[in-house]
């Protein structure tokens, strides 16, 4: 360590001990560095990252998309047809693939004829699902589109198939991608829209076992099968698991697998139980390592679920779709609690390194994922109060992992330490490798140790670029006030020749580039 560094390392520990008396700011231990190990193959270790890993997936839920993403052309706050244009500028940075609309537990209750036509004679529906507010539909098809449109992505449409027909859903789509002269290809033309619009991903219903219906999963393989064939010219993706159920995937794989080409996963990371999650910020080590065990779950769900697959699916023709993940914590104080408003911390930036890298190991199946999401509800990529707007940690992340797009994952060892907290013990290294289309080497790696900084060895050797993302408390989150508290900041590793270490500070996530 240079006398800069341990300058800085000192002047760290006076903030962190200043900081103390008002948050969750863990000092670093000042100890030797824990020692990992990375051995990159020159084997790839699966087919490519697919873009849509790297989805979303927006709700009509709280300020989802009214005040976060949607103020109305009329707004004073600076918009493109109703789109605000601050969280779209920040949006079109981190590249959005694919967007997955208007539900969540919202699209079972949805009739998507309530948002076409003449906004003013739209009707206004309760929001059955979220706050009962009521529903002004000034957001439909046709927005929504525009907005898949101003963000260069692709539609994933999540159809209703708890409440509504069949040929409800093929109409819908009917409308929304014929070119013919078909009356209701007519009516989307009148309606403003000349060209008919891709829809690549349409949902047969969401969480058919819970609020998409209360399905048995027979029943729900049985409708199923009737919805997907009335869907022509779209990939059909099969309501899947949330629940840990195996019995669902088993029967829903075995009965429909003929009539998907995509089946579903929730998982959401709760640091706690359903009943008691916890805060978003000012929690103590005992939430940080709850809360990435949870996420570090994943992984073997997206195992268990991929292994019945195999069984009915052993040319792994069906993907799988991660379609809701994330953090989902305790509503934020004074908000209403049906909108699942919270805030992002340095934890919740570190569960979405964990999950990417988790997705690239699995890519043999996962195929898409889509954050929940994408605004102001649960782990968003932006919060947003009146015309404020604050980008969180999770966004960075999103930003920093850009260059696994598209890449392919090389096979990696990675030793690492272990740490403990109360009866929780956690890998302190997690990390990801890929080869990038132009042939250079992609390097994730999160430290998920609260305390103590890791040093990472590897087999390759060279300098490395790129940005790492820490702060000294474990709650450390943007405010509108302070909208710059964690942000990526330059990082290095390496010379010319040397073998390559890299020293992670503790709770940090770094992405390098290794060039060919
Ligand atoms: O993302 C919030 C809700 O979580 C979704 O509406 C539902 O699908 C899931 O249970």
């Amino acid at each position: 360590m240079n006398d800069s560094m341990e300058q800085k390392m000192k002047m760290r520990h006076l903030l962190c001990a200043a900081m103390l008396a008002f948050s969750a700011c863990i000092p670093a231990i000042a100890a030797e560095p824990v020692e990992a190990h990375l051995t990159v193959a020159k084997e790839v270790a699966g087919p490519r990252i697919e873009p849509e890993i790297y989805g979303h997936f927006v709700e009509h839920l709280g300020t989802g998309v009214y005040g976060g993403l949607w103020v109305g052309p009329e707004s004073e706050i600076p918009n493109t047809r109703g789109w605000r244009n601050d969280v779209i500028e920040a949006l079109r940075r981190i590249e959005v693939p694919v967007i997955r609309w208007p539900g969540g537990c919202f699209a079972d209750d949805y009739d998507w004829r309530d948002g076409i036509g003449d906004p003013a004679k739209r009707p206004v529906r309760l929001n059955r699902w979220w706050g009962r507010v009521p529903e002004s539909n000034r957001v439909g098809t046709h927005e929504f589109m525009d907005l898949v449109e101003l963000l260069d992505s692709e539609a994933y449409i999540a159809a209703n198939m708890g409440s509504m027909s069949p040929m409800d859903t093929s109409r819908w789509l009917e409308y929304m991608t014929s070119d013919s002269d078909s009356t209701l290809a007519k009516e989307r033309r009148r309606n403003g829209r000349e060209r008919p619009w891709r829809v690549k991903y349409v949902g047969v219903g969401n969480e058919s076992w819970g609020c998409g219906g209360n399905m048995r999963p027979e029943y729900q393989a049985d409708l199923h099968n009737r919805y997907a064939t009335y869907l022509h010219d779209t990939l059909r993706v099969a309501s899947g698991d949330g629940q840990r159920d195996d019995h669902l995937v088993e029967v829903l794989m075995e009965r429909s697998g003929a009539h998907m080409d995509a089946f579903t996963l929730h998982y959401y990371t709760i640091a706690g139980e359903w009943e008691d999650k916890g805060p978003a910020t000012g929690f103590g080590l005992d939430r940080w390592a709850k809360g990435l065990e949870s996420a570090l779950g994943i992984e073997e769900r997206i195992v268990a679920v991929s292994g019945i697959m195999d069984k009915y699916d052993p040319d792994k023709r069906i993907a799988l779709y991660v379609d809701e993940w994330g953090t989902w914590h305790d509503p934020a104080p004074g908000s209403n609690p049906g909108f699942l408003q919270q805030q992002n911390t340095l934890r919740d930036a570190l569960v979405a390194a964990v999950s990417f890298n988790a997705f690239h190991r699995h890519t043999e199946r996962v195929k898409m994922a889509n954050i929940a999401q994408m605004v102001n509800v649960l782990q968003a990529m932006a919060l947003t109060d009146g015309p404020r707007m604050a980008l969180t940690p999770t966004y960075h992340v999103f930003d920093m992992y850009k260059p696994f797009r598209g890449a392919t994952p090389l096979k990696a060892t990675l030793e690492t330490p272990r740490w403990r907290e109360g009866d929780i013990e956690l890998p302190a290294v997690d990390a990801s490798v890929a080869r990038t289309a132009d042939g250079r080497v992609v390097l994730a790696l999160a430290n998920l140790d609260p305390r103590r900084s890791a040093r990472v060895r590897t087999n390759l050797s060279g300098a490395v670029q790129g940005r790492i993302l820490t702060a000294d408390a474990i709650d450390a989150h943007n405010t509108f006030a302070r909208p710059d508290v964690l942000v990526p900041t330059p990082y290095s590793a390496g010379g010319e020749g040397e073998a390559l270490t890299l020293e992670l500070p503790a709770k940090s996530i770094v992405v390098v580039d290794l060039p060919r």
